[in-house]
C-alpha cells in the first residue's frame, strides 16, 4: 500500500494583477519508511510541494492521499523543520521541545521523559534548561528537529533545513539526522539544491524543472550508497557516476551555465 501519494497535482497562486502557475501534473508516491529527496532550482515549486502535503495550501488540482484519506483530514501527522529552526527565544530548549505535546494537550510528563531521550540522542542534554541564543546554528537545529519528532509525526517534511549552515556542521548534522529517521522509521522528503545532499540522504531523488513547476526525472540511488552515511556515501565509487547524471538532467533543463 502506498503510503503517500499525490495524483496530478496542478497549482496556481492567484493575485490581483493574474496568478502564476506554480505546480503542473506533480504524480508520486511514497512507501512507509522511505526518503524522497526534491531537488531542484530556486522557483520551481518544491516548498509548494510540502506546503500542500502539510494541508497549510489547498492545491489548485488533483489529489493528496495519506494512507488513501485526503491530507487535509490528517493534519496533525506532519512534522516540519525548515532552514530557520523558529525555536521561541524566551523559552528554555526543552521547553521549546514540549510546545507540540502543550498544545496539543498531551499530558507533559509523559513526553518529557521522551524529550529527554531524544536530546540525549543528539547530544543536548547538557544545554537542555538553556535559552536558544546560547546555541550554535547546529544544535539549534538538532533541538528543532527533537521539537518535531517529539509529536511522532507520520511524514517529516524538511525544507532546505542544513542550507544555513558551515559545511561540516551540515555533514554532521546530515548524518544525524539519517540515523535518526532510520531508527524511527520515518517517511521523510527533503526539499534540497544540493545534488549530494540529495544523494547522500534518500532513497530515491526526484528532480524538478521550472515554469512550470514538474518532475523531470527520477533516480533511484543505488543501495550501496542508501546503507552508508551520508558522510561515507560521498565517497563510494558510485557516489560520483550518480552525481554527474543527475547534474547533467539538471544542466540540461536549466539551460548551462547562463
Ligand atoms: N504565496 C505566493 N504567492 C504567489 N506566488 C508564489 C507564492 N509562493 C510561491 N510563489 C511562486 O511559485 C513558484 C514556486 O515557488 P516555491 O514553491 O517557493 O519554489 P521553491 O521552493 O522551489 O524555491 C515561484 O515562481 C514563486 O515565485
Ligand atoms: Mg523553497
Amino acid at each position: 500500500m502506498s503510503f503517500l501519494t499525490l495524483e496530478h497535482v496542478s497549482h496556481h497562486y492567484f493575485s490581483k494583477t493574474g496568478y502564476t502557475k506554480a505546480l503542473e501534473d506533480i504524480s508520486f508516491s511514497l512507501k512507509e519508511g522511505e526518503f524522497v529527496a526534491l531537488l531542484g532550482p530556486s522557483g520551481c515549486g518544491k516548498s509548494t510541494i510540502l506546503s500542500i502535503i502539510a494541508g497549510i495550501i489547498k492545491q489548485t488540482e488533483g489529489k493528496v492521499l495519506l494512507e488513501e484519506k485526503p491530507i487535509q483530514e490528517s493534519k496533525l501527522a506532519i512534522g516540519y523543520m525548515l532552514q530557520e529552526d523558529y525555536l521561541f527565544p524566551w523559552k528554555t530548549i526543552i521547553d521549546n521541545v514540549l510546545i507540540g505535546p502543550k498544545i496539543n494537550q498531551k499530558p507533559t510528563n509523559e513526553w518529557k521523559d521522551t524529550a529527554i531521550k531524544m536530546l540525549k540522542e543528539v547530544g543536548l542534554t547538557d544545554v537542555q534548561n538553556n535559552y536558544p541564543s546560547s546555541l550554535s546554528g547546529g544544535m539549534r537545529q538538532r533541538a528543532a528537529l527533537v521539537r518535531t519528532l517529539v509529536n511522532d509525526p507520520k511524514i517529516l517534511l524538511l525544507d532546505e533545513p542544513f542550507s544555513a549552515l558551515d559545511y561540516q556542521t551540515k555533514l554532521k548534522l546530515e548524518d544525524l539526522v539519517g540515523k535518526l529517521l532510520k531508527n524511527y522509521h520515518k517517511t521523510a522528503i527533503l526539499v534540497t539544491h544540493d545534488i549530494g545532499e540529495a544523494i547522500a540522504m534518500s532513497d530515491r531523488i526526484l528532480v524538478m524543472r521550472s515554469n512550470p513547476g514538474s518532475i523531470s526525472k527520477t533516480f533511484e540511488v543505488p543501495i550501496e550508497i542508501r546503507q552508508a552515511t551520508p558522510l561515507n556515501a560521498r565517497k563510494h565509487p558510485k557516489y560520483q557516476p550518480l552525481f554527474d547524471k543527475v547534474w547533467e538532467e539538471l544542466d540540461r533543463r536549466e539551460g548551462g551555465v547562463k
